[in-house]
């Protein structure tokens, strides 16, 4: 009887390929591949000091990998690029934001910049998502820290994305806001997206990835003089 082909493996979303990066002479990333499917979340888990933060920012081309290469649905992967950052939504921890646009300004401001349908409803109901709605007048710097994480986050969610790379995002994030946050990445990935989390909440990781990549022990430590 005639076997039934098994169905082709998906195209990755992202194709990560041989990213080395050394600082000095530690060699931190020693060509790291992964891949993130579209509808999936993968996991980046290790160490501080492992090289997570470096591999997301060699991955978006915040940082420049000494080798290896990144692609977002085929293109090379340039956080520069138009067309990449139409896809790509990143937060990272290092989020800077404007000192004088309030809560409601910023998300209006990512919403239109980045041409989503609808700006003002979308920003709208973000804000009751992420439960900003209260300060949504208020400017960053009066916001408590885990207030301005919300933020970042919300930026992430009123633009459009095929691709969220996130950076510890649970940081800051008090227990129902973490709760939410999974929540979220799932209904991400039920919606076809991609999702490369870091993040050291084994909780969060356990809920939300389908694979997750181990970075080594933190190079370097302990100093040994
Ligand atoms: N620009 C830089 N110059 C020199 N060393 C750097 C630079 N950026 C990162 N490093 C080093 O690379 C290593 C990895 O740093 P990275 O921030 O990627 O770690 P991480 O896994 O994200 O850690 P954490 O869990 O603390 O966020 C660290 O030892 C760090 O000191
Ligand atoms: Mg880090």
């Amino acid at each position: 009887m005639a076997k039934k082909k098994a169905a082709p493996a998906k195209p990755a979303l992202l194709a990560v390929r041989g990213i080395t990066r050394s600082f000095g002479d530690r060699t931190i990333l020693d060509g790291v591949d992964l891949d993130v499917r579209a509808g999936e979340a993968v996991g980046v888990v290790g160490p501080n000091g492992s090289g997570k933060s470096t591999l997301l920012r060699c991955i978006v081309g915040a940082d420049e990998a000494d080798a290896g290469e990144s692609t977002l649905a085929g293109t090379v992967l340039d956080e520069r690029r138009p067309e990449i950052r139409a896809d790509l939504a990143i937060v990272m921890d290092d989020i800077d934001f404007f000192p004088d646009l309030s809560v409601v300004e910023h998300l209006d401001l990512v919403a239109r910049a980045h041409s989503t349908p609808d700006a003002e409803e979308v920003v709208n109901a973000v804000l009751d998502e992420v439960g900003l709605m209260e300060v949504s007048g208020q400017l960053p710097s009066t916001l408590s820290s885990g207030q301005r994480r919300r933020l970042a986050l919300a930026s992430a969610f009123v633009r459009p994305r095929r691709l969220l790379v996130l950076d510890e995002p649970e940081a800051r994030l008090d227990v129902d806001g973490v709760a939410w946050l999974g929540d979220r990445l799932v209904a991400e990935k039920r919606a076809g997206r991609g999702v490369l989390l870091v993040s050291h909440d084994a909780d969060l990781v356990t809920r939300v990835c389908d694979r997750v990549v181990r970075l080594g022990t933190a190079a370097g430590t302990p100093d040994d003089h």
